[in-house]
Formats: structure tokens, C-alpha cells, sequence
């Protein structure tokens, strides 16, 4: 004999995600109350009530406390006075029947509802309650044929029919059918579930081949009764909540080579199938000694292909909230993420990490097998993947970019390919007493300087490390690409007696105080301040030493081809006195052209003492005696006016 479980047996999508938000919110707010069982199955809500997930059957019941609207829907009004009188509302309404309630709530007054479906189910009633306009349930041809006749339909503008998510599919077409034919404008909304449609399916298909099929299912669950009904037409069924309860007898007159087919309904757990499975492979080993042993077979079974902490496995992203994603793993297990465990970075939206589809690796840090979830993350992966990552780039010494997360004690943390890479204060290029808060949410750039797996992985970085490597890079480039008559603009650093330094960029040049002006100069400070943007030109550089010799005169305003141009030897010209030394007196010719009045140049008698003649300021009449162009040098004589003069005799 051969056993086999169905596919899509046991708990479907909105389940798995009803039992997930319930067991949140128990965490969240310590205890929380469903509106009648949350599912249809005895053994999964004992187990929830052990986890402060408690049924109540009346919302008054729940008045301050915190309440699950379970996956079958409430009526709108139900969920008002819940809004209005509890303390948290958690809304765990399967999507699929949230879309029949809108449908039914969008409906115009004047249409009509007519709800395939049984009328005693809270489903059923919560599609009723949501209706905009008049609604009716009706299950069957009787139920349907007896609607028509109490003319409650009458001439309705509009007729509207939808399914309870768990009808049988051909039945639906039927009895909608029937309404098309009976009104004139008919819309019908196919409603049904897939995930019933086909777990139907598959029970049919695998009964078809069975000599016996265990369904198995709490009492209760429609859906589950509604199995064992289709299994029931093609062979002998049996239908059981749980392991103990199973009719071994059954297995009585079944040939060696009988196929037992397994079924569950929508609210049955993974781990009652199992226990179910395990206990028919014993029995059957039991009963034939030779029998081939099914518990490699159930190995095998995807379906039972049992998480546990610790395993990676690739996730299914089915929703979203502020708080965690929902997801499937597998076929048969639902799993969430809390936003925490997506991501390393506190700042991060879950919706800005994952969406609905999204295929993830994550770990199981925890199963909750009772009830069919686990509580997974991707942060964890993702750290082992960065970590792996982090180790490479730390052996290529890449530098890496990324956004500064976290201010913490002690340093910074930046999240890189979700993995978080602490950066200490003194590495983090802000200087001692800086405000390391300015980093955060900017992109820096860093390099990986320890990788340790030590307590989950630390990485430790250095954007200060990263900024010398680039300095360095770009200093190295500018001592290749510099030429003489190269232009910059640059900033005075620093004011020296000398000169003054100005940042070029990777270095900073030195402009000589002769070099700052073509006028004379008496102290840097006079021409320029510190933080003063200057246009300087490359006069020499020294690569060995280091050094680059600038200056910030314009050969456009070169006063001495202005004086070439215009004055020449013999031109007699008005010069004022700037200095005067032992050997001679400067005077301004045009401003930064100098001429030097020797001291034998003064007078034609003897001058002991320039002081005693010529004072600094003074304007007085000179020739022009010398150019030296190449010095770029003026010689002036007074003297020579009067000796160029006739003298009182001669006149
Ligand atoms: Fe939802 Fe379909 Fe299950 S409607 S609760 S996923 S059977």
C-alpha cells in the first residue's frame, strides 16, 4: 500500500496569514481576542488560547482589549463598533474575501446582492453586512428557487452575484446561471477561492486513484466537510480532526498495492497531517512486515519538508506592513519578518525593502509548528552574504560606499549591502571634537579594515583611511600632469612674512610676497587675508622636495612692457621718491616700475648723506639715463638735467 497527500492540503494563504497577525499581536499586546474560533480547527485554536490568541463570541467581550477580525471578514458594522470600543483592531480578514467586500460595498443602492453561499457562515454574513444595497444568501437550487419566488428581487436595476470563497466552483456556475437567466442586468463575480478551488481539485484527483481517503480537518471547517463530500463520490472516505481518531479497520480488505490518499482542509496544520501520515505508515508496516517503509516516502513529501531554526530556505514575499512581511516558504508553511530582522538599517521602511513577490533568502530563527509559522530573517543572511563580501574587499583593499546609518557611542554605522560596518570616531575624518550626528544619512566612502566573525560578524571601517588613498592618488596625479604656467584658482592657507601659502588642490604652493603684486608690497596681510580666493600661475615646482613656487601677478598687467612701451633713454620725466639707501633713491616711475637715482647721480657735487637732499615722498624731475630690459632695470639721473642745461655764461 502507498500512501499519498494531496497537494494544496491543509492550511491555505489567508490562514497561515490570520494565525501569523493573531500570534503578532498576542506578542504585541500581551493577550488578543478573535470574534468566534479564528479558524475552523479544535486543536489549532486550544493551542492559540495557550498563546493568548482567546475566541470570544461577543464583541462586547472585547471592550478595551485587543481584537482579531478573523480571515472569514466581519460585517462593516461589526468592525465600526470594534474601531470604536477596543483598544487595537487587528484586521486579519483574508484579502480575497476583503475584495467580495468590496464588490459588495460598492454596489448602488438600487442593485441587489445575491450571495452564493451558506447563510449560516460568518463569512457569508460578513459579505451581507458590507453590502451597500439589499443582499441575500442562498446555498442551493431550493434556496435559490425559493428567493425568486418571495419576489424579494423584484425589478431591480441591477442584480449582482458573487461566492463564498470556499464554494465549489461548478456549483457557483450553476446557480449564477440560473440568476442570469431568471434578470436582465446580471453581474456575476466568480469569488471562489483558488486555493479552494484547487485543494478540490487535487483531493478529487488523488480519490479517483485512492481505495480510501482520510480527510482530515476540524469538524466545523465547511471547507473540510466540503473535502470529504467530493471524496466521497469516487471512494470509501473517512473524516478525522486528528491522528487518534482514525479508523484503522478501514485500512481492513484494501489490496497490497492500494493507494491511501491524504487530504486536510484550509485550517488544518502541517503537523496533524504528519502526526496522520505517520500514524497510517505504522499501522500499514505493522500489518505487513515486507511493506516498503513510507517514512523515506515521507521524507521526500515537500509538504512535510519540516523547517527548523538555523535553515536557509528562499521566501515568498505574499504582504507588507509598517511592522513585517509576510511570507511562504514552500508550499505549506507561512513565515514573517519582523522589520528588524529585514534589515540592518534602522531607518529602513519594509516596504523599501521588500515588496509582494519578491523571492528572498532568508533563516529560520524560529518555528512555531503548533500552529504552522516561523518567524524568519533576512537581515541574518544578508550579514553572512556581507560578511563573505566584506572579507573580499577588504583582501582587494576596494573602497566601498555607503550611507551612514547610526550615530553610536564610540563611532558610526553604515550600512553596506545590509550589512553594518562600524566606524570608529578616530577613523571617521571628523576631527576631535566634530559632531560625528553631521554624518548621518550622508554617503560616505570607507575602506573595510577588520572583518571578524566573532558574536554574529563585526566589520569594522575607515573613512579616514579611504581619504588619505584618495588624497594620495591625487596628489600622485598632480605631480605627473603639473606644468609650469599652469593656472589655478586657489585659497589662501596660511600668511607667512614670506609669502603666502594657497591650496592648489592635492597640495599647496607658496606665492612669494614679490609674487603677490606687480606694485610694491610692504606685508602680505596687507594684500590678501586667510580664505581669499586667488588666480595663481605655476612659476616653478620641485616634485623630489615637494614644493611648488607660484605666483599671483597677471603677465597682462606687466607694468614694465607698459613702461617700455611708453618712455625710453633721454626722456626727461617726473618720478616720485619710494626709498632710499645708502647707494641711491628709488622713485615711481608708473606704478611697479622703479628707477634707482644713484647716489652719484643726484647732484653733480658731492653727496654725503641721500637723506640730506631727497626725502621719501618727494617729487622730483629725473632723466631717463639706462634701460636694462633683460633686468628689467630704470638708472634715472637729476644731475644730468643740469648738466644738459646751458650754463649762465654760455646763455
Ligand atoms: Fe482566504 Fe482562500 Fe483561505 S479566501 S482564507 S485563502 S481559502
Amino acid at each position: 500500500m502507498k500512501i499519498e497527500v494531496a497537494e494544496n492540503a491543509g492550511f491555505c494563504f489567508g490562514v497561515r496569514r490570520a494565525i501569523s497577525l493573531a500570534l503578532d499581536a498576542a506578542r504585541e499586546y500581551g493577550e488578543v481576542y478573535t470574534l468566534g474560533e479564528l479558524i475552523h480547527n479544535e486543536i489549532v485554536v486550544d493551542r492559540l488560547d495557550k498563546k493568548g490568541v482567546h475566541a470570544v463570541d461577543d464583541l462586547s467581550m472585547c471592550r478595551g482589549r485587543s481584537v482579531v477580525l478573523r480571515s472569514h471578514g466581519v460585517p462593516r458594522k461589526v468592525e465600526e463598533q470594534a474601531r470604536k470600543e477596543c483598544r487595537a483592531v487587528i484586521d486579519a480578514t483574508c484579502p480575497f474575501v476583503k475584495k467580495i467586500h468590496d464588490i459588495a460595498g460598492s454596489l448602488p443602492e438600487s442593485a441587489k446582492l445575491i450571495v452564493i453561499g451558506d447563510g449560516g457562515h460568518p463569512e457569508v454574513k460578513g459579505i451581507v453586512g458590507h453590502a451597500a444595497c439589499r443582499a441575500f444568501s442562498c446555498k442551493d437550487k431550493a434556496e435559490l428557487e425559493s428567493l425568486f419566488e418571495s419576489g424579494e428581487i423584484g425589478s431591480a436595476d441591477k442584480v449582482a452575484v458573487v461566492s463564498q470563497t470556499t464554494f465549489d466552483r461548478s456549483r457557483f456556475a450553476d446557480l449564477s446561471e440560473q440568476v442570469r437567466e431568471r434578470y436582465g442586468c446580471v453581474e456575476i463575480f466568480d469569488t471562489v477561492c483558488d486555493a479552494t478551488a484547487k485543494r478540490q481539485e487535487s483531493a478529487r484527483g488523488l480519490a479517483r486513484r485512492a481505495a480510501l481517503m482520510i480527510v482530515v480537518g476540524g469538524r466545523s471547517s465547511s471547507n473540510t466537510r466540503k473535502l470529504a463530500e467530493i471524496c466521497g463520490q469516487y471512494c470509501k472516505t473517512v473524516f478525522v480532526s486528528c491522528a487518534a481518531e482514525l479508523p484503522m479497520q478501514a485500512l481492513k480488505g484494501l489490496r497490497s498495492d492500494s493507494i491511501i490518499g491524504i487530504t486536510a482542509g484550509a485550517s488544518t496544520p502541517a503537523d496533524t497531517i504528519k502526526e496522520v501520515h505517520e500514524k497510517m505508515n505504522k499501522e500499514i508496516i505493522n500489518n505487513n512486515e515486507n511493506e516498503e517503509d513510507f517514512a523515506s516516502l515521507l521524507e521526500q513529501d515537500q509538504s512535510f519538508n519540516r523547517l527548523y531554526t538555523g535553515k536557509r530556505v528562499k521566501a515568498t514575499v505574499v504582504s507588507v506592513s509598517k511592522k513585517e512581511a509576510v511570507v511562504e516558504v514552500g508550499a505549506k508553511q507561512t513565515g514573517y519578518i519582523t522589520r528588524e530582522e529585514l534589515s540592518n538599517d534602522p531607518n529602513a521602511e519594509v516596504e523599501d525593502i521588500v515588496k509582494p513577490g519578491d523571492v528572498i533568502d532568508a533563516v529560520v530563527i524560529k518555528v512555531d509548528d503548533s500552529v504552522g509559522t516561523a518567524a524568519l530573517s533576512k537581515k541574518r543572511v544578508d550579514a553572512a552574504l556581507g560578511l563573505e563580501k566584506l572579507e573580499a574587499v577588504k583582501e582587494s583593499g576596494e573602497t566601498i560606499e555607503g550611507n551612514v546609518a547610526q550615530v553610536v557611542k564610540g563611532g558610526v554605522i553604515v550600512i553596506y549591502e545590509n550589512t553594518r560596518v562600524f566606524i570608529p570616531a578616530s577613523h571617521t575624518g571628523v576631527p576631535r571634537g566634530g559632531k560625528l550626528d553631521d554624518l548621518k544619512g550622508k554617503s560616505v566612502k570607507f575602506k573595510i579594515i577588520e572583518v571578524s566573525n566573532e558574536r554574529g560578524g563585526r566589520v569594522v571601517g575607515s573613512i579616514r583611511q579611504a581619504n588619505r588613498e584618495q588624497r594620495d592618488a591625487e596628489r600622485a596625479k598632480f605631480w605627473e600632469t603639473i606644468e609650469v604656467g599652469q593656472k589655478f584658482e586657489g585659497e589662501v592657507r596660511s600668511i607667512e612674512n614670506y609669502g603666502v601659502f594657497v591650496d592648489i588642490g592635492p597640495i599647496d604652493g607658496l606665492v612669494h610676497t614679490a609674487d603677490l603684486t606687480w606694485n610694491r608690497v610692504g606685508h602680505p596681510k596687507d594684500i590678501v587675508k586667510i580664505g581669499d580666493k586667488i588666480n595663481v600661475v605655476v612659476k616653478s615646482f620641485d616634485p623630489e622636495k615637494k614644493r611648488v613656487s607660484l605666483t599671483a601677478k597677471d603677465p597682462e598687467d606687466n607694468p614694465w612692457t607698459k613702461f617700455t612701451a611708453d618712455y625710453a633713454v633721454g626722456d626727461v620725466i617726473k618720478a616720485t621718491i619710494v626709498s632710499i639707501t645708502e647707494f641711491g633713491a628709488f622713485a615711481q616711475i608708473i606704478p611697479g616700475v622703479d628707477g634707482l637715482i644713484h647716489i652719484s647721480q643726484i647732484s653733480a657735487e658731492r653727496v654725503a648723506d641721500i637723506n640730506t637732499v631727497l626725502k621719501v615722498g618727494q617729487e622730483v624731475e629725473v632723466k631717463i639715463i639706462d634701460i636694462d630690459e633683460e633686468k628689467n632695470r630704470v638708472s634715472l639721473s637729476i644731475r644730468a638735467l643740469s648738466e644738459s642745461k646751458p650754463s649762465e655764461s654760455e646763455e
